[in-house]
């Protein structure tokens, strides 16, 4: 499997041209780019070799594609502008009140149309100081994957990916030594991909790392065989930087 960089733009550039710009130049294979809503449709002209993701889909599909939900964006009309990822369950989000029972419909909702979800997990600092990280991802995951089961069967997408996202290693920064040591974050890989075997899941299930990846430190994580990918935030924003790190995954 090759490895996978998924570029998470958050709530930037501030302007159209910018996305626009930056769109042009990270548009290389191996990368996925998921900008903020509103650049989704001008970037879909644009790229010819990166693939186009978005950041978050609302948890229901009304029949019409569309329905009463203000400020909304529905699987339907993402699928329409040609997303084929759409991240989920983001750290940022929950911090603003997204719950894993919303989260769980959103990954339901996004395998059922054949899009593959980016499922972020990961604990915030007080966790890890009382050895209480793998018990908060468990249960994310537990509650998270709680419909996967069900659908699997009958999903249209085939893949599921599983981003770990530490809270505290998140916005870190330009840092050539991230704040997540690699080997730490290989156990906790190995951890998820432990408990999802026992969900006996029928999709192929990827696990990425994401928190302060950058042009600099991303050898460290992409080096190790457990970690099958990358979700950089920050460094995403610089179209250098971001074609080095997806450089990393050719070596
Ligand atoms: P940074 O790379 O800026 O730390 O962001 C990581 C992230 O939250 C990606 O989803």
């Amino acid at each position: 499997m090759n490895k996978l960089i998924i570029a998470n733009w958050k709530m930037n550039p501030g302007s159209l041209n910018e996305a626009i710009e930056l769109a042009k130049g990270s548009d290389i294979e191996g990368l996925v780019i998921c900008p903020p809503f509103i650049y989704i449709e001008p970037i879909s002209k644009i790229l010819t070799h990166a693939k186009l993701g978005a950041q978050d889909v609302f948890f229901e599909n009304p029949p019409a594609g569309g329905g009463p939900y203000t400020g909304e964006v529905s699987i339907e009309e993402l699928k329409d502008l040609g997303v084929s990822h759409i991240i989920v369950g983001h750290s940022e989000r929950r911090e603003l009140g997204e719950t894993d029972e919303v989260i769980a419909k959103k990954i339901k909702v996004t395998l059922e149309n054949g899009i593959i979800p980016v499922l972020c997990v990961g604990e915030k600092k007080g966790d890890r100081d009382v050895g209480k990280e793998k018990e908060v991802v468990r249960k994310q995951l537990e509650i998270d994957l709680f419909f996967v089961n069900q659908i699997s069967e009958a999903s249209e997408s085939k893949e599921l990916i599983i981003a770990y996202e530490p809270l505290w290693a998140i916005s870190k920064g330009d840092a050539s030594h991230p704040p997540a040591d690699p080997e730490e974050v290989v156990q906790m890989i190995n951890f998820i991909r432990e408990q999802i075997k026992s969900y006996k899941l029928n999709l192929t299930t990827r696990i990425i790392y994401g928190g302060s990846v950058n042009d600099k430190n991303a050898h460290e994580f992409l080096g190790r065989k457990e970690i099958e990918g990358a979700l950089p935030g920050g460094a995403s924003l610089d179209a250098e930087k971001i074609k080095k790190v997806v450089e990393e995954t050719k070596k």
